[in-house]
Formats: structure tokens, C-alpha cells, sequence
């Protein structure tokens, strides 16, 4: 087994997260919960980074879920404490200033489909499976997933999956809206960069300006959502960001966008 449950590397600004417990198809247990939730902590407030690349160790997974065998002892009142705990990460997942893409390379079952669910943007293998199958255990999800999944794929798809438990390729996750892309198993790495890279060289702010105003959004009645908006495109003319982009588009040459 592997001493650290999460690995984080850099790659100029793309900070890649691995969940390293290929052993266990990197199931979730409370230390790895943890350590997600350090990571991302430290991503947040490292100006240097300016994208997350969140992905699974080994070659069969994404996460395969809470870890069965840390969860199947618990008391109703750890049961709730784990959840909220689980929870917790992906909020802050989901609030992240900067975008998180999920590079979904296997089994994304159960806590792994949530986890991914909270990331920004999703890419999977064509050989991904998906699903939430805690029906299976006499469970429900419990880290966001019966609320994510409805809100991303609507009340028909939700119920299937939540309701039948079994797993659906990543081809049909892409035609429900789960996923953004499917990309043969070999692309995966070279695709999920490309958009790592653009987004790196894209304008820091506007991105989470971009963040902000669709997370609120879809959470808030349209006319507080677009009073929001208004007030963050506002916001967007104070930045120097903003003057290079208009300026350099005007002088017909790429922009070069410093975070500010
Ligand atoms: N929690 C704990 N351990 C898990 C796990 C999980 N969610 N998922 C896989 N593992 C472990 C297995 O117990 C096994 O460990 P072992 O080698 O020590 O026995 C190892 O990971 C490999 O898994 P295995 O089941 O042998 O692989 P497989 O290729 O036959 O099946 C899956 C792959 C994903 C279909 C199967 O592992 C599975 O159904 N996992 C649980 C999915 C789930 O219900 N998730 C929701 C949890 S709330």
C-alpha cells in the first residue's frame, strides 16, 4: 500500500491531485478525505496555480467509492460525521477559485462520481464506468450526489442511476451531461492537459469571476443570479486582466494575463 493517500505534483501552473490508493481502487477513506481537502486548501491559496488536474492512480480508477471497509462499522452518528466530512471536501472543491477539471480514468462509482461531480469540468476514458451504486450496500450517496447529480443531469437520470445502482459508460455519462468529453484511454492525459494549458494562459480573474457568478447562479433565483453578474462584470474593469485582453485583441496579438 502506498504511504500517502494523496500525491500533488506541478507542471508550471497546472497542479495535478492524484488519489493514490491504487490497491484499493482508490477508494475514499477519512484520511484521504483529508489529505483531498489539504490539497485543494494549498491550491487555493498558491497564486502560482492557476488550474487543478484531479485524477486516480493506477490504471483501472478514478475512485471506486467511499471505502467499504472503513464505513460498513460506523454508528448512525459517525454515519453523518462522515458524510458531512465528505461534504465538506467537495464544497470546497466546488468553491475553488480556480478550475478543477476531473481526468476520469476508470471506475468513478459511488464517492469517486461526487468527487468528480464537484470539479468544474469532467474528461473520461472511453473505458470509464460511472454510477452510484450504494443502493448495492443498503446506502445512499452521501457526499453531495443524490443533489449534484440532479442539478447536472436532471430527475430521470438521477433516479436511474441512484435507484438501479449500476454503472453506465462513460459514452451514455456524456450523453446525460455528466461528463464534457470521452476520449479514447491514450488521449486522456494529452487531451486533459490541452485544456489544462489554456485554461493556465487564461485570465486568472475572469475565471473565477466565471466561477462565482455559475455556482451562485445555480443556486439563487435568475434575478439575484444576474444582479450578481452584473456586479462581477463591473468588477472585471478594475483588473489589468481586462485591459490587455480588450487591448491586445485590438492590436491583433495574444494576450499575456498576469492575475491582476
Ligand atoms: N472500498 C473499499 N475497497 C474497495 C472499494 C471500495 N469502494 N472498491 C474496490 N475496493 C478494493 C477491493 O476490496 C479490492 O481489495 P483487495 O484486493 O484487498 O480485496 C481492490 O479494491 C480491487 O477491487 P476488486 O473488487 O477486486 O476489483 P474488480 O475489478 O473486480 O471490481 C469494481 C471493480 C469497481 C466493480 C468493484 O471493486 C466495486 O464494485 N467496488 C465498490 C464500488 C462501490 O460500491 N462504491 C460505492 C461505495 S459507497
Amino acid at each position: 500500500m502506498s504511504d500517502t493517500p494523496v500525491s500533488v505534483t506541478d507542471q508550471g501552473a497546472i497542479r495535478r491531485i492524484t488519489v493514490n490508493r491504487p490497491d484499493k481502487l482508490n477508494a475514499l477513506n477519512a484520511a484521504t478525505l483529508d489529505a483531498l481537502l489539504a490539497a485543494f486548501e494549498a491550491a487555493a491559496g498558491d497564486p502560482a496555480v492557476r488550474v487543478v488536474v484531479l485524477t486516480g492512480a493506477g490504471p483501472k480508477a478514478f475512485v471506486a467509492g467511499a471505502d467499504i471497509a472503513e464505513i460498513s462499522a460506523l454508528s448512525a452518528v459517525e454515519g453523518r460525521d462522515f458524510s458531512l466530512r465528505g461534504q465538506r471536501l467537495m464544497r470546497r472543491i466546488e468553491t475553488l477559485p480556480k478550475p478543477v477539471i476531473a481526468m476520469i480514468n476508470g471506475f468513478a462509482l459511488g464517492g469517486g462520481l461526487e468527487l468528480a461531480m464537484a470539479c468544474h469540468l469532467r474528461i473520461a476514458s472511453d473505458n470509464a464506468k460511472v454510477g452510484q451504486p450504494e443502493i448495492n450496500l443498503g446506502l445512499i450517496p452521501g457526499f453531495g450526489g443524490s443533489q449534484r447529480l440532479l442539478r447536472l443531469a436532471g430527475r430521470a437520470a438521477t433516479l436511474e442511476l441512484c435507484l438501479l445502482g449500476a454503472p453506465i459508460t462513460a459514452e451514455r455519462a456524456y450523453q446525460l451531461g455528466i461528463v464534457n468529453k470521452v476520449v479514447a484511454a491514450d488521449a486522456l492525459e494529452a487531451e486533459t492537459t490541452q485544456w489544462a494549458e489554456q485554461l493556465a494562459q487564461a485570465a486568472p480573474l475572469a475565471l473565477r469571476g466565471n466561477l462565482d457568478v455559475i455556482h451562485v447562479g445555480g443556486e439563487c433565483a435568475i434575478e439575484e443570479g444576474l444582479q450578481y453578474e452584473s456586479a462581477q462584470f463591473g468588477l472585471m474593469f478594475s483588473t489589468e486582466d481586462m485591459r490587455e485582453g480588450t487591448r491586445a485583441f485590438l492590436e491583433r496579438r495574444k494576450p499575456q494575463f498576469a492575475g491582476r
